[in-house]
């Protein structure tokens, strides 16, 4: 089929490649032509595996192209939304003033028959109010949400776990249908899961995927706060409320909590949504779930001047990891950023380090100094703070580390270090809701 991705980021990159690589003809949109340049040379814009093997050999293959130009959009069957839906400035409610260009930009080039795809995580009524603006166009809408994970995002798309179909009633969704089905004829022919449903539904079904997910990790996290002051191990209790299957031991992580550019922006943008329909209550808890969340960032900063006796002025701070998780370079909302910013502001000499983030983060924080590697951030720490968790991290050796930073305090903001070992090599060691 002739596909059209319009949006380039992490989401349209990544499906456009996906897509190209499971035999479709693709062009990808975008307005930034760095991006564009970049993309159509193979390279990905942001650091995620396998990304750049698939970009290449579908370019090679004469399937994939990248442009500017929206009217290269023409011609094809089937066009995906993928634009950002960031959260605005000031403001817990999403922005959505891209995909209202985006698809207004596509207006001029749709053909009688073709499908316009929101696959951008959007309040619901969105879809309702754009299908408006395709009156007259001859064109259909669906609402096809993605569940990518980023670090997973090729995997994620080439092989999702459901699918999900927001289509409307009558034949328009039946020639919705049957255009997606052929679009994800592989993953279809692999049995996975798939869900017919309204655009409302559609658009929930994001929303509240990610509401949920964040609520698992906050819940867990206020595990943590009370295990703190009763002496319990939060990680112990995790792996056995995890054994029930009905709850299940995934993202029951506690730790310095989530960041990204999806969770912390999607449960403020529905909490808006829903105080707009009249129904701030039924999801009044995600504000609760935000507020654990940043607490937790308090509290890794608290342990680390606690560290230091409340006087952090010249002190030598290591903080291991600046993305919102290991595997990206992505620091949108990064609970590692946030706290090596904080504890710089408070005086201390922080030296930070990720494997693949430095860059962003000196973006938005040069008053950060970085160093590239682990051995020469970690030289003479009196606290060491790990806050993502890279498995180069998770992997050090407490005596190579003794070596470099002795009777240093380690702050574990991930609870993955084996804290007997670390304290078998002569360091304080701290978790997160661990004794
Ligand atoms: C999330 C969802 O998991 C995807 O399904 C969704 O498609 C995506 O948002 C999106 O809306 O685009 P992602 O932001 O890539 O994916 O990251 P997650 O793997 O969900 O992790 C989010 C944050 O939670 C990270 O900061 C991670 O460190 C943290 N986390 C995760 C915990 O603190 N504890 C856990 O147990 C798990």
């Amino acid at each position: 089929m002739k596909l059209s991705v319009i949006g380039c980021g992490y989401l349209g990159a990544v499906h456009a490649a996906s897509m190209a690589e499971l035999g479709h003809e693709v062009v990808g949109v975008d307005v930034d032509w760095q991006k564009i340049g970049l993309l159509a040379e193979g390279r990905a814009p942001f650091f995620e595996p396998g990304l750049p093997e698939v970009l290449t050999s579908a370019i090679a293959t004469g399937r994939l192209t990248f442009t500017t130009d929206m009217a290269e959009a023409q011609g094809a069957s089937v066009h995906f939304i993928a634009v950002g839906t960031p959260q605005r400035k000031g403001e817990a409610a999403a922005d959505l003033s891209y995909v209202d260009s985006a698809v207004n930009a596509l207006l001029p080039y749709l053909s009688s028959g073709d499908l316009v795809v929101g696959k951008s995580t959007v309040p619901v009524g969105t879809a309702s109010r754009l299908v408006e603006k395709l009156n007259g166009s001859g064109a259909d809408l669906a609402w096809n949400p993605e569940f990518l994970r980023e670090g997973f995002a090729v995997e994620d798309t080439i092989r999702p776990d459901r699918l999900v179909y927001g289509v409307p009633e009558g034949e328009g969704g039946d020639r919705a249908t049957a255009l997606l089905n052929e679009v994800y004829a592989t993953a279809i022919a692999n049995e996975t899961p798939l869900v017919v449903t309204d655009y409302a539904t559609a658009e929930l079904v994001k929303v509240s995927a990610n509401a949920f997910l964040a609520t698992k990790i906050s819940f867990i996290n206020a595990m943590a706060e009370i295990a703190e002051v009763t002496g319990a191990d939060v990680t112990k209790l995790a792996d056995a409320i995890g054994f029930d299957a009905r709850i299940g031991r995934r993202f029951l992580n506690a730790g310095v909590g989530f960041g990204g550019g999806c969770l912390p922006k999607d449960i403020r943008a529905f909490a808006a949504r829903a105080e707009e329909l009249g129904r701030g209550q039924s999801v009044a808890f995600l504000k609760e779930v935000d507020a654990i969340n940043l607490r937790r960032r308090d509290r890794v900063v608290e342990l680390a001047l606690d560290a230091l006796h409340q006087e952090p002025l010249g002190k030598k701070v290591t903080v291991l990891g600046l993305s919102f998780k290991p595997d990206s370079d992505d620091v949108r909302d990064s609970p590692a950023l946030d706290v090596a910013v904080r504890l710089k502001g408070l005086g201390a000499d922080v030296i930070a380090t990720d494997p693949q983030a430095i860059e962003n983060s000196r973006r938005l924080h040069p008053q950060l100094a970085f160093e590239e590697t682990t051995a020469a951030a970690l030289t003479g720490a009196s606290v060491v703070v790990l806050v993502t968790e890279w498995s180069e991290y998770r992997d050090l050796d407490p005596s190579e580390v003794a070596q470099l930073a002795p009777a240093a305090t380690v702050i574990d903001g991930r609870n993955c270090l084996d804290p007997q070992a670390w304290r078998s090599a002569g360091f304080t060691y701290v978790g997160l809701g661990r004794p």
